[in-house]
């Protein structure tokens, strides 16, 4: 079985396509929803919750899991996967966004990490995330580390994943997505990036506002789509990951109000979806 972790809704976006892409498999999702938005939260506090996010659905017989939400992986991933999962799940892994992001953004492979010169000089990147990923500055050490020819320009969203959460009126949406990039754009002078990460696994809920509201011809990379494809080869490259189950399920976890969670995903899936109650043990 393969668990994928959000904060709350976010990572319904990641799980859609993972789904679709990998009938065969039973996942567990667990949306942290009575602690989001991560985004606001203090890096020690996130690590805290993915720490105990994680436990839980290895606990539940999870082999892998996917942090689908670019601030746990921003702040989070690399210490668990260095320190933690080691000590005390060694045969267990954690997966997260970043690393296909990146090298989708930058056509170069993750484990090449020395400069390439750079073919296609100039290019700009925009990255629209959380707070605390745009403070981590992951993306932008990481992109710059092997596309220095790269310019990565980034805009924080604060109060964006607290509206989509609460199903906020369309209006209002429209009306936060449009501040955001015209706050970007401010950023970069009116020049138009090249391309556009929502790094936020929350903001594809919204992709078709920031399509709107960005100059025609940027282009918009879908996470929901590039993670799943690397996960896919990830699972290739490594069949001792043993996730299979005798017969392909999805449960949903939320440590929020069961109700509100399977409204909302009942209405992105298009089908029924009930979420769990759980408790996530966390001193935050
Ligand atoms: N969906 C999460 C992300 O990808 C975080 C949202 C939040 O809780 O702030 O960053």
């Amino acid at each position: 079985m393969i668990g994928a972790f959000d904060s709350g809704h976010g990572g319904l976006t990641i799980l859609r396509a993972l789904t679709a892409h990998l009938p065969e498999r039973s996942f567990l999702y667990f949306g942290d929803h009575a602690h989001m938005p991560y985004g606001e939260r203090s890096a020690d506090e996130i690590l805290q919750l993915t720490e105990a996010a994680i436990t839980l659905l290895f606990e539940r017989g999870c082999r892998l899991v996917l942090l689908a939400c670019n601030t746990a992986a921003a702040v989070a991933l690399r210490t668990l996967q260095q320190q933690w999962l080691p000590a005390h799940y060694p045969d267990r892994r954690i997966l997260g966004v970043l690393v296909p992001t990146v090298e989708i953004a930058t056509g170069i492979p993750w484990a090449e990490t020395t400069p390439r010169n750079a073919h296609n000089v100039n290019r700009s990147i925009a990255i629209f995330a959380t707070r605390r990923t745009v403070a981590s500055n992951v993306y932008v050490e990481e992109i710059r580390k092997r596309a220095p020819h790269i310019t990565v320009v980034q805009q924080a969203c604060p109060g964006l994943v607290s509206l989509i959460e609460q199903s906020a009126p369309r209006a209002e949406l429209r009306d936060a997505v449009q501040g955001h990039v015209r706050a970007l754009m401010a950023q970069m002078n009116g020049a138009m990036p090249d391309s556009v990460i929502l790094g936020c696994t929350h903001y594809p809920l919204v992709a078709d506002l920031f399509t709107e509201m960005l100059p025609a011809g940027c282009e918009v990379l879908s996470q929901p789509d590039l993670v799943a494809r690397s996960l896919i080869d990830y699972l290739k490259r490594h069949p001792e990951i043993d996730t299979a189950t005798p017969a392909p399920s999805t449960r949903f976890l939320t440590s929020g109000d069961p109700d509100t969670a399977s409204h909302f995903a009942t209405v992105f899936f298009g089908r029924p979806v009930q979420f769990q109650s759980v408790p996530l043990k966390a001193i935050v």
